[in-house]
């Protein structure tokens, strides 16, 4: 049994993956399940801490134990986390965040009677909100941001790893392979975490629980 060495601490965690709508019944979304970041916020409600899930589509049950705030965009995943990053030790964000949404939204459905044969889609830029929070006063927080690559080769995989922890700002980065078969919507995780500095700080795998634990040892 672990220690409750997170009790009296405050950590939000984020996750799923955003979905951008396109018009009402339609988005663009991500294959993230959701379940690396909820078995974060289970390990760390474990381990004592009081926990604020920030959650954007989960595939499985969020945990009990800890607070649940729902979102479905990049930009209301922002508003909550910047609202919450305030009073929290330790922000861990797992969630998949749209990099581009639609710059339009239609008020009603785009029909391909009036579109024809081809529909163009203009996106716009979200915000990063890891680099936002990590650029923001700390005051002693732990930031921890995730990677999800497709990068086949280790060690590009590890120096693309390495290059986002610099631009992000995050203490820890952990760096993941995903794939059509890998990473998202599995059971079990296989990662690298890296310093902002770029130094390997830790490999974990095992189940996702396991991994979660082996995050929350850093932030303590
Ligand atoms: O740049 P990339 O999307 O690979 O970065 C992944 C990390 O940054 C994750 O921790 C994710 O939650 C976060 N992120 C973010 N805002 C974005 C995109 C990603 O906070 N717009």
């Amino acid at each position: 049994l672990r220690p409750r060495d997170l009790a009296g601490r405050r950590v939000v965690v984020t996750a799923g993956g955003t979905r951008e709508p396109l018009d009402p019944v339609r988005f663009i979304g991500n294959r993230s399940s959701g379940r690396q970041g909820v078995a974060i916020a289970e390990a760390a409600a474990a381990r004592g801490a009081s926990v604020l899930l920030i959650a954007a589509h989960l595939e499985v049950p969020a945990p009990s134990g800890v607070e649940l705030r729902e979102v479905g965009t990049a930009l209301e995943l922002r508003d909550a986390v910047l609202e919450a990053a305030a009073g929290a030790d330790a922000v861990v964000m797992a969630a998949a965040v749209a990099d581009y949404r639609p710059e339009h939204v239609a008020e009603t459905k785009i029909k391909k009677e009036t579109q024809g044969d081809e529909l163009a889609l203009r996106l716009v830029r979200n915000p990063d909100i890891l680099a936002e929070v990590s650029a923001a006063p700390r005051d002693g927080r732990t930031i921890v941001g995730f990677a999800a690559e497709t990068e086949p080769d280790d060690d590009r995989l590890l120096e693309l790893g390495r290059a986002k922890a610099a631009r992000k700002g995050a203490d820890y980065l952990v760096l993941n392979r995903v794939g059509w078969s890998e990473g998202f919507a599995t059971e079990g995780n296989s990662v690298v975490i890296v310093s902002r500095g770029g130094d390997i700080v830790t490999r974990a795998s095992g189940s996702k629980r396991e991994v979660a634990d082996a995050i929350l040892d850093l932030v303590v």
